[in-house]
């Protein structure tokens, strides 16, 4: 214990925390999207993925505790070494070059701080269910019959979700930054490590780009997807049945129900 506070208190200690906590996120992300891509599969994929987590309260709120406390110790470190730069060096340079890490680390927490305010929003759109977020209506509603019993429409949610364009654009917005975070913080994470030297760096840059652009990719792919019209005519019988307002009219609400009843009320 006093070993782990001695470290804390160090700058290299939170350099570790950031490093371990930041690796720890990246393999959230991985499984998540993982998990995600299901969307492309038949709705009872997702919706049967959706159910296991739920079914499993200890695993769950386990995953979910793990996951706010690794998420508060990246942001506790990250401040905390910010400001310990800036005290020791409270005259910003006038050149970048080597110095350009100070605006790098100004950028990090920039991107960082917009990147939690997604999360925040996100937990109120998809875990919360939040009405007053998804432009919508009552994401409760939409229930689908999966092997006898009654579940949350996953599918269904996310399929009307990202047909929302706002929504779809602060998704992709969102997640455009986490893509330049990550491209930085993935090689900051090896040099933490202390795995920086001529040979090395380069090839970690290049892992660091490769894995950020692909977790883009795929996490991009989703509101894409959907705005293509992937399950649009799934999600407009599913909002029909729980009598939502129909979804201002996207590209794939006019190819689902036709012109005419795109971006009419369903009558209750
Ligand atoms: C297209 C992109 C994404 C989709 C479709 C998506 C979908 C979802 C869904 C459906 C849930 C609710 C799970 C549930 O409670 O049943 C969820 C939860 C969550 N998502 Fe995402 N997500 C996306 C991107 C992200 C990103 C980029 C992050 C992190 C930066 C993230 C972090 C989380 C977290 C922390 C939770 C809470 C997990 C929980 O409820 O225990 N998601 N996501």
């Amino acid at each position: 214990m006093n070993l782990l506070l001695r470290l804390w208190r160090s700058s290299l200690g939170k350099k570790y925390v950031m490093a371990l906590t930041g690796a720890a996120l990246v393999v959230f992300l991985v499984g998540h999207l993982v998990g995600n891509l299901q969307v492309f599969g038949a709705p009872d994929l997702i919706n049967q993925y959706a159910h296991f987590l739920k079914s499993k309260p200890l695993l769950l709120w386990g995953a979910r505790l793990g996951l706010l406390a690794t998420v508060g110790l990246h942001i506790a470190a990250a401040f905390t070494l910010l400001s310990l730069n800036r005290s020791a060096r409270p005259v910003a340079y006038a050149t970048g070059g080597a110095y350009a890490a100070t605006s790098r680390s100004r950028y990090m927490a920039v991107s960082g701080s917009v990147i939690l305010a997604f999360i925040v929003y996100h937990l109120l759109h998809f875990t919360a269910l939040n009405p007053a977020v998804n432009g919508v209506g009552d994401f409760t509603k939409l229930t689908t019959d999966l092997h006898g019993e009654t579940v949350p429409d996953v599918y269904a949610m996310m399929i009307l979700g990202f047909n929302v364009w706002w929504v779809a654009a602060f998704y992709l917005i969102a997640q455009a930054l986490l893509f330049m975070h990550l491209s930085h913080g993935l090689a900051a994470m090896f040099q933490s490590l202390g795995l920086r030297n001529h040979v090395w760096w380069p090839r970690v840059q290049l892992l660091a780009r490769v894995v950020s652009v692909a977790l883009f990719l795929g996490y991009a792919s989703i509101p894409l997807g959907i705005l293509a019209g992937i399950g649009s005519r799934y999600a407009a019988d599913a909002r029909a049945r729980a009598h939502l307002a129909a979804a201002p009219s996207s590209a794939a609400t006019v190819l689902a129900v036709g012109p005419a009843s795109a971006g009419k009320e369903v009558v209750r």
